[in-house]
């Protein structure tokens, strides 16, 4: 990959990573796709039938895989903040990039999605608890942050052009 997009849901990575590829003329690939793909189930009823450790095996097993790939990856908002994840991250050298953004504009992007499991378990008070506490490990893994409410996504792209 030549560069890996990380953030809490919503932060808008897959809309990002589509248009960096396509900037940069390469593929994008979405980590969460990858998964349906080999599990032949959409995420929800991943996490229904098999539960969240049984997705993040799965998760890391695609990671490890799509890291070695060209282009551009978009992960999911979970990926970084696992222990094995991270070690995958840090070791390779694609550069990776936090996406950030506020809560009132995550909430705004998330709250009537049905398609992902833990904003259907949690709470707004709980999903805003988790996105603090994944701050750190976000922060831990990223080599470049943008902060994004303020920015369009083509804006957010050409300064990940810029850094690149
Ligand atoms: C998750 C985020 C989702 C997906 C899964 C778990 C998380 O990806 O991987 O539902 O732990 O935050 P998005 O960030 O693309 O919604």
């Amino acid at each position: 990959m030549r560069a890996i997009l990380i953030g809490f849901m919503g932060s808008g990575k897959t809309t990002v990573g589509r248009l960096l590829a396509a900037a940069l003329a390469t593929k994008h690939a979405d980590l969460d796709d990858l998964i349906v793909q080999r599990a032949g189930q959409p995420i929800t009823a991943i996490f229904d039938q098999h539960g969240e450790a049984y997705f993040r095996q799965l998760e890391q097993r695609t990671l490890a895989n799509a890291i070695h790939q060209p282009g551009i990856l978009s992960t999911g908002g979970g990926t970084p903040t696992i222990d094995s994840n991270a070690a995958i991250l840090t070791a390779s050298p694609v550069p990776v990039i936090w996406l950030e953004a506020s809560d009132q504009t995550i909430l705004q992007r998330v709250q009537n999605d049905d398609q992902r499991p833990l904003v259907n378990e949690l709470d707004t008070q709980a999903l805003l608890a988790l996105k603090q506490r994944r701050a750190a490990l976000y922060a831990r893994a990223a080599d470049l942050v943008i902060q994004t409410d303020q920015l369009a996504p083509q804006q957010i792209v050409t300064r990940i052009q810029t850094w690149l």
